[in-house]
């Protein structure tokens, strides 16, 4: 009891201590600067000092606790807490390359903090490295342990081992040495050295090279053995050669040997002592062989070349003819054009066709013949004797097939006295083909169709419209048969000319409400599209298009509008516009108005007549009128008559031809009555230029 009270009062008497409150002194950090000295550019093994001066001030005058941090590349080396104001000293004796880096100082009191500038300290010079080897000399195949050490540097470092100046292995460590089993590349003497680096990110510093040390490799006398028999300067095809790959001076060995036997990249067998291998020598097969044996780490390797002399050629298949059509006799011929005649009677080389049983039958050594088929079909030929076995290439033989009857056409459309195109075209038939144009039997020209696209395209001129029929064409792709087309079946468009517009009723006699009919015609071939103008209008009054070369129209119940003056338009597929006359047509008084203007004309002058008979009568009555009281009345003399000219004065009429109408073969679009009625009407109209009225009044 009495100890726990004794605890209690301590505890308490401790936290109420007045030196343990925490002074509320001010401050602030003025500044941190960090400094190296003797100087930032130093050589290795100088004592160098990281400085680290902080300027604080405070209200106070007890020292505020510091704690410092050095970092070098931002990592942390270094910390220190010190209570004084004192400057803070971090020494870096006998400096490094490895030493090389920027430093910051860091300063914290009482939660806050002050970071100096970085300084960058670079250190020169590193230790010239050593090499030191276990033994000097050694047998093939034997290791050698090398150590390469690099006095007094520290930090990552790369070794490299070299011999003869190459560099043949390299080691990372993190300390300053570094051991290397090497194993020597061949028999003799070899110099070995070695060089470090010092990796500091992101450089690196190499040293110079370290001593040389020479080594002696010394030879084993274990051999590989290679034979190949026979020995003969000149081996041949189907020779029988064994090969063999032994060891020799395998004796005081106790290590495994491995042997190998290759030719080329094949390796033909593998054992331990001896290998055998028994092939027959081929022409086409590499003539290298090697023996290698493999003891741990010793290679020894034994080769020999051998030339294999063909005993004949790779045969070669040829046909002829060089081109075959379908079904005709073809003959192919196989053969070898050297061999080797010492060794090989010619009669020895065996030919056969493969596929065997083709349509081609031998008929004597490599040579085959028959008739080609309808398709495509492959050939070899092969060459055999002594069991060597040689295939030709594949020969294709593709039979042509022959040139079908051509046919003959006209590509758009044919006009006369214009150049247009004839096609000449089979629908079959290997190319090249021959097209010849011919007019009757005479040829005129040939075009030679060699691509698939290709067309035989002839253009001409014809100067008379049945001369189209005398153009025919031959095809041709071999030398014997030329089939003949048919002879050109095609319309020939003849080109417009002499349009004419022809009026019925004859001009000078139309009258007022009579019918008129526009006929225009041309000569040319139809379809023709006809148009119809009067002077002045811009537009045709009437357009159509007839398969006859004319046609009319017609305008009904003439009126004085009517009259003007009219012409024709005429295209067809030749694409020329030909213009008719032009016609002048001027509408007469209907005959009805003329006899009421001749009625009231009489009637007026018979009038005027009676009057002057009265006015004379009544005078001489007057006079006589005592002698005579009665008086008699008088009639006209019977032969008294009046012929009143209506007659205008003569229309132009047919002005570019002056010829009669031409009027056969219209199909009008009135009806039957209305053409029998026009037809009808030259007659009826021929003699209304006049008329004659008797003076009946
Ligand atoms: C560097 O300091 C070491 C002791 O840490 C001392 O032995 C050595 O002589 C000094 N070297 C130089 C060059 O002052
Ligand atoms: C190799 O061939 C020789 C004869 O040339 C024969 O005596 C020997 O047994 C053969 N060895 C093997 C491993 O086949
Ligand atoms: C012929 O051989 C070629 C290759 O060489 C092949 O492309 C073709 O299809 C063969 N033709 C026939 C008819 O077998
Ligand atoms: C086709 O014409 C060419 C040249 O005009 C000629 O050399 C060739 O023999 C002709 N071919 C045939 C099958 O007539
Ligand atoms: C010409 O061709 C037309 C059809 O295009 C045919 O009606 C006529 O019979 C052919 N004439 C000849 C002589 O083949
Ligand atoms: C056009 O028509 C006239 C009369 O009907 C006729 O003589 C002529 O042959 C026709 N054809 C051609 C192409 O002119």
């Amino acid at each position: 009891m009495g100890l726990l009270l004794l605890l209690t009062s301590m505890l308490l008497s401790s936290y109420f201590h007045p030196w343990r409150v925490v002074n509320a002194q001010m401050f602030m950090i003025r500044d941190i600067t960090l400094s190296i000295e003797p100087s930032i550019d130093v050589i290795r093994d100088t004592n160098v000092t990281l400085r680290c001066q902080a300027t604080v001030s405070s209200s106070g005058l007890e020292a505020l606790s510091r704690e410092y941090i050095i970092y070098k590349d931002s990592k942390t080396i270094y910390t220190k807490t010190s209570s004084t104001s004192e400057d803070l000293l971090y020494p870096l004796s006998e400096v490094r390359v490895f030493n090389t880096g920027k430093y910051t100082c860091k300063v914290k009191i009482e939660g806050k903090q002050m970071t100096s500038g970085a300084r960058k300290l670079t250190v020169t010079g590193l230790s010239k490295p050593v090499l030191h080897l276990n033994k000097v000399v050694v047998s093939e195949g034997e290791e050698i342990t090398a150590k390469c050490t690099a006095p007094g540097e520290t930090g990552s470092i790369f070794f490299y081992f070299y011999e003869d100046s190459t560099e043949i292995q390299e080691q990372q460590v993190l300390s300053n040495q570094a051991e290397a089993k090497l194993r020597l590349s061949s028999v003799g003497v070899h110099k070995l050295h070695c060089a470090y680096t010092v990796l500091i990110t992101p450089d690196s510093f190499k040293s110079e090279e370290s001593n040389t040390v020479t080594v002696s490799v010394k030879e084993l006398p274990i051999a590989a053995v290679l034979e190949i028999l026979p020995q003969s300067p000149k081996i041949y095809e189907g020779d029988q050669l064994f090969i063999s790959c032994t060891v020799r001076n395998a004796l005081h060995t106790f290590k495994s040997i491995h042997l190998y036997l290759s030719q080329g990249n094949k390796l033909l067998s593998r054992g331990d002592t001896k290998v055998n291998h028994s092939s027959v020598a081929l022409a086409k097969d590499p003539g290298d062989f090697e023996c290698r044996l493999e003891m741990g780490d010793v290679v020894k390797i034994d080769t020999k070349t051998i030339s294999v002399t063909e005993l004949f050629s790779v045969p070669t298949l040829t046909m002829s003819p060089a081109a075959v059509f379908q079904k005709e006799y073809l003959k192919l011929t196989c053969k070898s054009e050297s061999s080797a005649s010492e060794r090989l009677n010619r009669d020895e080389l065996i030919y056969t066709l493969d596929p065997p049983g083709g349509p081609l039958i031998r008929k004597g050594p490599g040579i085959f013949s028959g008739n080609a088929l309808l398709y495509d079909f492959n050939y070899t030929c092969v060459a055999q004797a002594k069991g060597i076995v040689k295939q030709s290439e594949t020969l294709t033989v593709r039979p042509k097939v022959s040139v079908s009857t051509p046919k003959i056409s006209v590509v758009g459309r044919a006009v006369l006295g214009q150049p247009f195109k004839i096609l000449c075209q089979s629908d079959i038939g290997s190319l090249p083909i021959n097209y010849t144009l011919l007019m009757g039997y005479d040829q005129l020209s040939t075009i030679v169709v060699k691509q698939p696209f290709q067309q035989a395209l002839f253009t001409v001129n014809i100067p008379k419209p049945d001369e189209i029929s005398k153009y025919m064409c031959e095809a041709k792709n071999r030398q014997r048969e030329a089939p003949l087309s048919k002879r050109l079946n095609a319309t020939v468009i003849v080109p417009l000319t002499h349009p004419i517009l022809t009026v019925i009723p004859h001009p000078p006699e139309i009258s007022e409400g009579d019918d008129l009919y526009l006929i225009c015609g041309v000569k040319g071939s139809p379809p023709v599209s006809f148009k119809w103008y009067r002077v002045g209008n811009k537009h045709p009054l009437y357009t159509t298009t007839s398969i006859k070369n004319n046609t009319d129209y017609q305008v009904h119940s003439l009126s004085k509008e009517h009259s003007g003056v009219y012409y024709c338009e005429a295209v067809n597929h030749a694409n020329n516009v030909v213009r008719s006359n032009s016609v002048t047509i001027e509408v007469r008084l209907a005959l009805w108005k003329k006899v009421v203007i001749g009625g009231f004309s009489l009637l007026a002058v018979s009038v005027l007549v009676v009057v002057c008979v009265l006015c004379f009568r009544s005078k001489r009555g007057k006079r006589e009128a005592a002698a005579e009281l009665s008086v008699k009345p008088s009639s006209p003399k019977s032969d008294d008559s009046l012929t009143v000219n209506l007659t205008h004065d003569t229309e132009v009429y047919n002005a570019a031809t002056g010829a009669a109408p031409l009027y056969d073969g219209m199909e009008g679009r009135g009806t039957n009555g209305a053409r029998d009625s026009v037809a009808s009407l030259p007659v009826d109209i021929s003699n209304r230029s006049s008329y004659s009225i008797p003076a009946t009044v």
